[in-house]
């Protein structure tokens, strides 16, 4: 495996959440498995105050949240913090950055480590801009003297107009191939096997078309609610927060051409052919298409469980969704006419993300079945939680006659008993630091990502008859997104049963 050059990575916003939860127990990580530089250190920067001790001592807290039940060797935790420095500074105000600058080379001319800095911008959006105009300014994005890499958090704009603003800004500073946008869905190990199991088996590439395929449905479902993250959440929505990113990203690698080589751009190019042959859809299409929800109160297991409304930081008239379904083609010559099917949402009954192969029907049927309809053979890629692959097939029923039932034939990540999965900001932080951008979205895929959801921006922002539909927390969304699948007696999958034990389906 390539091992990456020295480095300084920089963490602006390194008091907030993503640096505690993910950031720094998947460099922990690195550190452990010695796949960390050798002259490495890591400038942690906010507003509030920490003297370097006090963050390593919060830092040293969220390692051992994440990675405490396996006791990791406290030699190796030490030595970890000691690489860890902190920096107050506001990184809105330009006059910090020569303080920043300052600090960057001495650590450099003490560590060694070669001029290459990495900034990872951590903060809230609107500072993306900012800080990198102010590294910029301070000749901290200039490669004289090292690599400069930026990593860009999600969400990377939030419509058309302003990524495509956001890009124009940071190409006037900075180069593409210094930029990281971060999509974690790609980091995923499971999200990276879909190539895999594409391209590397026999058995289903031939298959994987309008041939064969039937539809095509992925879900990504939260059972929690927006939590702490309220005020954010009410700006976003579910098609900003989860469909924008990463389940087109899914969709990009399911529907995807095999790539000419495992490179970059030539897997990147493939994704964006996808997008590029996404039916459009258009204002009017919207309301029959695309369903919008919002969880209601209800009550699960005793609790009651708040609706989105009555959330911290929400509005109480608020009219942002949590739950999106949307129904479109690619139009293309591999999958011409077959649907392609996506939702997402919070306060679902479980948490789960996966894509599911129908595959169509034999064209007669032979045999009775004893229980259930007649299914279609269907292949689930299992992205998170239980990470496999799940292939469900017709079996004869043992005894007379030829009774036919439905079977599965599984292969999941944990059964491989010494094999760790990485997390996905592991995988994404290492390939950083080699320069590898294959799993980062590419200015072009972003962008044509948000082309074709815009008129499903448009239309929510400008006809109020769309209706915005309640479905109590606990539920799988609103009953109508059943419509959405055509066909008779077809609907989701469904993974498990609704958990509410009260509340009404209603408009909102
Ligand atoms: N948390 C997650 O799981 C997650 C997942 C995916 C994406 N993200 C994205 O990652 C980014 C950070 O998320 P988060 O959850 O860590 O947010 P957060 O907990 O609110 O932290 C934001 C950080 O930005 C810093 N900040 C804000 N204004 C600043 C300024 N003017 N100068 C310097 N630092 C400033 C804050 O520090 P001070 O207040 O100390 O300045 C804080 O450290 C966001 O863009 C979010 O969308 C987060």
């Amino acid at each position: 495996m390539e091992h990456p050059d020295n480095l300084i990575l920089v963490i602006f916003g390194a008091s907030g959440d993503l640096t505690s939860r993910k950031l720094i127990p998947a460099l922990f990580s690195l550190k452990s498995q010695k796949l960390l530089p050798s002259q490495f250190a890591i400038v942690g920067s906010g507003r509030t105050s920490f003297s370097g001790d006090e963050f390593r001592e919060k830092m040293r807290t969220a390692i051992f949240a994440v990675h405490g039940g396996r006791n990791p060797d406290s030699r190796l935790v030490r030595e970890f913090l000691e690489q860890i420095y902190y920096v107050t500074m506001d990184s809105a105000e330009p006059e910090n950055y020569s303080r920043l600058k300052g600090k960057l080379s001495l650590l450099n001319s003490e560590c060694g480590t070669c001029g290459n800095y990495i900034f990872y911008l951590a903060t809230p959006p609107v500072l993306y801009e900012v800080i990198s105009t102010n590294l910029t300014k301070a000749g901290l994005a200039d490669q004289s003297e090292g690599f400069r890499r930026f990593i860009i958090e999600k969400p990377f704009g939030y419509d058309l107009a302003s990524a495509q603003k956001l890009t124009g800004k940071l190409h006037e500073l900075i180069s593409e191939d210094q930029i990281y946008r971060i999509d974690h869905y790609l980091g995923k190990e499971t999200v990276q096997n879909i190539l895999v199991t594409r391209f590397a088996n026999g058995i289903f590439e031939p298959l994987w078309n309008r041939n064969y395929v039937h539809r095509i449905e992925i879900t990504s479902s939260e059972n929690l609610g927006v939590g702490e993250r309220g005020g954010y959440y009410d700006t976003s929505g579910a098609l900003r927060d989860m469909v924008q990113n990463h389940l087109l990203q899914m969709v990009g690698l399911t529907a995807m051409e095999p790539p000419s080589s495992m490179m970059p751009d030539a897997i990147r190019n493939e994704i964006l052919k996808v997008f590029q042959s996404f039916q459009p859809l258009r204002e009017e299409d919207v309301p029959h298409q695309v369903i919008r929800g919002q969880y209601l109160e209800s009550r699960i297991s005793g609790e009651r469980i708040p609706a989105y409304r009555s959330e911290k930081g929400v509005s109480p008239d608020s009219r942002t969704e949590t739950y999106v379904a949307l129904k479109f083609f690619v139009n293309n010559w591999r999958w011409g006419g077959v649907p392609f099917y996506i939702r997402t949402g919070k306060r679902l009954p479980v948490k789960v993300t996966e894509i599911v192969i129908h595959f169509k029907r034999t064209p007669h049927h032979l045999f009775q079945r004893n229980e259930g309809p007649m299914n279609s053979n269907k292949l689930i890629l299992r992205i998170q939680p239980d990470e496999g692959i799940l292939l469900n097939f017709g079996m004869k029923e043992p005894g007379s006659g030829f009774n036919v039932k439905n079977v599965d034939m599984d292969f999941r990540y944990s059964s491989l008993a010494d094999v760790r999965v990485p997390a996905a900001y592991e995988r994404l932080l290492f390939d950083v630091m080699v320069g590898d951008s294959t799993l980062f979205s590419r200015d072009d895929v972003v962008e044509t990502a948000w082309r074709f959801l815009e008129p499903v921006q448009n239309a929510w922002k400008n006809d109020p008859g769309i209706k915005l539909y309640g479905y109590p927390a606990g539920t799988w969304g609103p009953d109508v997104a059943d419509n959405l699948v055509e066909g008779c007696g077809l609907t989701w999958r469904y993974p498990c049963n609704n958990l509410a034990e009260d509340g009404k389906f209603c408009e909102l």
